[in-house]
């Protein structure tokens, strides 16, 4: 059973449905909102309160793109996360080539880096106990129905892994949703990676699949949100995307559906919605332990941890 959990990206879209059907669930009793800006998630906290009626939100600091504010935001944990749900994410931004401190692009940074940089400080201190799900994307094994090609990778080695985190592979790449799909590949790498090193919690990529009516696309190019938008509403009313309390109800099947094995990237079994199926059956390179070990090494490579085989 969970008692606490925690939600990044909570103030908005996904993370903010998911916080909202996580109240409902038995044996719940706080459910952290891992928000960057205090204003939105004091917004966000009061209008969960008043949805549901529960007084069970509590409001932890973090901006996932700055490494420092994980680090503080986890020494500001009392008690253990029984779940964990790594949600807080997007295209980086208008910025989102900038490097960070650690040397990363900015859209890596806040999908990724401050993640692994949760898990691991969450981990050390022992404050994270059953399961932890990250937010996957269908982009990182390709969609045909949008013609989104899936990212070809010369070796999935640690340096060609690296590249991609820094930007260097990108040099000609101007499109933040081919980028995108890139480092959500990563972080599926990562994932599976992560289960192996630890097998006494449980580790789920978990894609929501194509969720209209967030704010994801909005700092998109004008042509590309636009275009995104109309899709996206177009998709949902064809049966090809759906809205947010579908997408989120896909992180709680991570939490608490007992069947889905630990390691694994789960996302729709076609297209971009509908049933959820294991994407190694469609991508087999994500079962490859060696790319695994690659993706992670390559993480902690900007953060100073040492790869322990
Ligand atoms: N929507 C989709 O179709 C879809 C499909 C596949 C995967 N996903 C993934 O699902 C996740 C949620 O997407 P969404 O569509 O719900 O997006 P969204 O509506 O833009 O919500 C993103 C949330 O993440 C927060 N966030 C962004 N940068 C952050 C940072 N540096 N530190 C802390 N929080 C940060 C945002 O906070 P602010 O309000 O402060 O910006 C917001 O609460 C993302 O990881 C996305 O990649 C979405």
């Amino acid at each position: 059973m969970l008692k606490r959990v925690l939600v990044t990206g909570a103030n908005a879209g996904l993370g903010k449905e998911c916080a909202r059907q996580l109240a409902d669930q038995k044996g719940i009793e706080t459910i952290y909102l891992g928000c960057r800006n205090q204003q939105k998630a004091l917004q966000a906290k009061a209008e969960l309160e008043q949805v549901t009626g529960k007084q069970i939100f509590e409001i932890l600091l973090m901006d996932v793109s700055d490494t420092d504010s994980v680090r503080q935001a986890v020494s500001q944990l009392e008690q253990p996360v029984d779940g964990l749900v790594m949600n807080a994410g997007g295209s980086g931004g208008y910025n989102f080539k900038q490097l960070t401190k650690e040397g990363v692009i900015n859209i890596a940074a806040v999908n990724l880096l401050g993640h692994v940089v949760l898990i691991n400080e969450l981990i050390k201190a022992k404050r994270l106990t059953q399961v932890a799900v990250y937010s996957g994307s269908e982009g990182s094994r390709g969609v045909k129905e949008m013609g989104m090609k899936r990212p070809e990778l010369a070796n999935y080695s640690t340096e060609e892994f690296i590249s991609i985190c820094d930007g260097s592979y990108f040099e000609n790449e101007n499109d933040p949703m081919v980028i995108y799909n890139h480092i959500k590949l990563i972080g599926a790498f990562w994932i599976s990676a992560l289960a192996r090193q630890h097998p006494e919690i449980k580790f789920i990529t978990m894609s929501p699949g194509l969720t209209a009516g967030t704010q994801g696309a909005e700092t998109l190019p004008v042509l590309q949100k636009t275009f995104m938008k109309t899709m996206m509403w177009l998709m949902v009313l064809f049966g090809k995307a759906h809205r947010a309390d579908f997408g989120a109800r896909r992180y709680l099947e991570g939490l608490y559906n007992q069947d889905l094995k630990s390691g694994i990237f789960y996302a729709s079994k076609k297209g971009l919605s509908g049933e959820i199926d294991e994407q190694r059956l469609i991508f087999p390179a994500l079962d490859n332990e060696a790319f695994q070990n690659n993706a992670r090494q390559a993480l902690h490579h900007f953060i100073g941890v040492l790869h322990r085989g």
